[in-house]
């Protein structure tokens, strides 16, 4: 048992959830944050039902308001005495091509998936340095490459790419751990949103690396968080995809235009 004090955002849903499910089996104390109230509850209900004498506490909150993420995590670390690991899993994602983008979607994606995840860190920080802490940041295979359709989503997640490097050397001199986990799509309800409505190209260029089962990204998110890895692509195939992006730039660059190509010939 690990006794960890963990706090999710994002842990009402998808990924978030299904590694809650997994840290209260490892006998962690977990803190749920996401903005309905509702579906939080059921959340902690849900985790209760299938873990015996699982703590789950959890709090409504936008993780884009600093000032009431603030007050939040200086009530949590109050209430359960520290945190010893924040996942920072919440986040959105709007697929449009970049002319059909407002400004205020770009808005959004950024003060959810990248200041979301600041404001989460600058908050725990003075507790994750008094207990030898570790900092999760879910980003995403978004991170490494561009996709058809995910202007907003991709330089979201590119920048938290770059926060989260840029912290790791900052911290680990502190005894804070960061970790930055790269998943590509997998089964959730937030790709269930998108698939009601995604562009042919977004669809044919994002499954160039199949869907994964939530499973897959928990087993390898697990792994690291155990194994205390700093950068982790979760399943094989996305890892093959991030070598090839990494070491064949143009190739892959090729591929996927010949893909979106072809799927917007199929559209028309
Ligand atoms: N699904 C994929 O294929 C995929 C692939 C790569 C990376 N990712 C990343 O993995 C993470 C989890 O994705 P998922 O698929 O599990 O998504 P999901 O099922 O849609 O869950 C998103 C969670 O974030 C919370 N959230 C959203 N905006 C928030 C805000 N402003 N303040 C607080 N909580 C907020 C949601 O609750 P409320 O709406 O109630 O606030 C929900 O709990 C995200 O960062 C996503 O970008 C996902």
């Amino acid at each position: 048992m690990t006794n960890r004090r963990t706090v999710i955002t994002g842990g009402s849903s998808g990924l978030g959830l299904a590694l809650a499910h997994t840290l209260a089996a490892d006998g962690d104390e977990l803190v749920l944050i996401a903005r309905n109230p509702a579906k939080l509850e059921a959340a902690a209900v849900e985790i209760r039902a299938a873990v015996k004498g699982a703590r789950v506490s959890h709090y409504s909150v936008d993780v884009s308001d600093a000032q009431a993420l603030q007050e939040t995590f200086e009530d949590i670390i109050e209430q359960i005495g520290g945190i010893d690991l924040l996942i920072n899993s919440a986040g959105v994602l709007r697929e449009a091509r970049f002319e059909d983008t407002t400004e205020a979607t770009f808005r959004e994606t950024f003060d959810i998936n990248l200041f979301g995840v600041i404001n989460c860190c600058r908050a725990a920080l003075p507790s994750l340095k008094e207990n030898s802490g570790t900092i999760v940041n879910i980003a995403s295979m978004a991170s490494h490459a561009g996709v058809y359709g995910y202007t907003a989503y991709c330089a979201s997640k590119h920048a938290l790419k770059g926060f989260t490097e840029s912290l790791y050397f900052e911290l680990k001199p502190q005894g804070v751990r960061v970790q930055l986990i790269c998943p590509p799509e997998f089964d959730s309800p937030m790709v269930d949103a998108l698939d009601e409505g995604r562009s042919p190209e977004n669809m044919a260029q994002t499954q160039m690396v199949p869907k994964e089962p939530m499973d897959v990204i928990v087993r390898d998110t697990m792994k690291a968080i155990r194994s205390g890895q700093y950068h982790t692509i979760a399943g094989f195939n996305a890892r093959l995809a991030g070598f090839a992006v990494q070491h064949f730039p143009g190739l892959t660059r090729k591929l996927g235009e010949k893909i979106v190509k072809k799927a917007s010939r199929g559209a028309s």
